[in-house]
């Protein structure tokens, strides 16, 4: 069977899309440099698929070693590249950080896939590219206008998508599959793998389960007063898994060369918008447990409302998202306890 080279598969979405690989039967080798996971993912993904996957300890920006990688595995038939540093908040603070290793990797990893004639690569980008999308592009869709990004993280996904277009343009035999995710939130049925998130986290999903676990006092909703139906801000949470199975058939359709150009991109989302008052309101009936929540100030550079159209993955790549909230957020809670030892 063919073999993916994943990087950043120890991480929170890379790590449910090598279960979802593996269970369709694609050998993988994980490059990962655990500078935002841990070496315990392994276990899990073990766990659930019955194999294990390789694991390389390497930095994507390391040219010597990641080359030895595709030395190594000669089977290798495409690279999902998942491997980048995402906290909006700290790329504010540290630019260049952010700028050379979401660059570096992804410059440093097409040099290694061209002088090893792999030519097939499927891209994380984001939601983010579109910034608060006018009235008339919502559900947004993958023509909506991009618009200039309001962080450093944002704009190394633009630039990102543009190193792509670019190298594809030069390269007639580079392929590329660049999708667009909203908000991945849940974990693995199992519970085995999930989301690790760093100290406090930023991410509203993760900040829900601390609260109901009692980690922290209270849920901070950021803003009651924007222009939505309860006046909390909007956002299309796509279940975790459900995105991992979308990296599956972008792989398929990649290798079955079904590709109608050379550069693709989709959006993943589920097309429904949910505020975070909702959210919380969805959460606590799906558990029965209590989130004190309280409304604060607005957070600085929130987007207002924003959901996907996804049309396009859903007739072009066969793809869907169709987990139900309740299914999901109960993921993200059995997830939490299990990391809380939680009965
Ligand atoms: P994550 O931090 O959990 O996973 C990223 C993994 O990449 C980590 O295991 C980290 O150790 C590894 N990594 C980082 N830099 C590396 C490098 N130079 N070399 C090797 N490994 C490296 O993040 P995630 O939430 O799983 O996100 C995966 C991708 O999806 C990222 O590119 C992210 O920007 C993108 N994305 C995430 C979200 C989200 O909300 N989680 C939304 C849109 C896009
Ligand atoms: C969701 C909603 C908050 C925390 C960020 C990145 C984006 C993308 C996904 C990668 C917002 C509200 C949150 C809290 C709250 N990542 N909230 N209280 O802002 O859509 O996007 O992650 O590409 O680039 O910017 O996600 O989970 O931070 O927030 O009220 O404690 O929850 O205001 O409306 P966001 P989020």
């Amino acid at each position: 069977m063919a073999r993916i080279l994943v990087t950043g598969g120890m991480g929170y979405i890379g790590s449910h899309t090598v279960v979802e690989l593996m269970q369709q039967g694609y050998d993988v080798t994980i490059v990962d440099n655990l500078s935002n996971s841990n070496v315990d993912v392994l276990e899990g993904i073990s766990a659930i698929v019955g194999r294990r996957p390789e694991f390389e300890n390497i930095d994507c920006n390391d040219f010597v070693n990641l080359e030895a990688v595709f030395k190594q595995y000669t089977d290798i038939v495409g690279v999902i590249h998942f491997a980048a540093s995402k906290a909006v908040g700290e790329s504010v603070q540290h630019p260049l950080m952010y700028y050379r290793n979401n660059l570096g990797s992804l410059i440093t990893l097409l040099e290694v896939m061209k002088r090893y004639r792999v030519c097939n690569i499927v891209f994380s980008s984001s939601c983010t590219v579109y910034g608060q999308p006018d009235k008339a592009h919502l559900p947004v869709d993958e023509t909506a206008p991009l618009q200039k990004a309001l962080s450093p993280y944002g704009n190394t996904k633009q630039i990102n998508e543009d190193i792509i277009c670019d190298e594809a343009h030069a390269d007639a035999d580079l392929h590329a599959t660049i999708l667009r995710y909203f908000n991945p939130i849940g974990a693995h049925p199992s519970a085995l793998i999930g989301e690790l998130p760093n100290g406090i986290p930023n991410n509203l999903l993760p900040f829900v389960t601390q609260t109901a676990a009692g980690l922290r006092q209270e849920l901070k909703v950021f803003g009651d007063d924007y222009d939505t139906p309860d006046g909390s801000c909007i956002r299309d949470y796509i279940y975790v898994v459900d995105l991992a199975k979308a990296h599956v058939k972008a792989v398929e359709r990649m290798l079955s060369k079904q590709s109608e150009q050379q550069v693709e991109i989709f959006n993943l989302g589920t097309g429904r918008g949910l505020s975070v008052l909702e959210i919380v309101r969805e959460f606590m009936d799906a558990t029965s447990v209590n989130v004190p929540y309280r409304v604060v100030e607005r957070r600085e550079g929130d987007i207002e409302k924003v959901w996907a159209n996804p049309t396009k993955a859903n007739t072009v790549l066969g793809w869907k998202a169709d987990t139900p909230i309740k299914d999901v957020l109960l993921s993200a809670w059995n997830w939490e306890k299990r990391l809380r030892n939680i009965q």
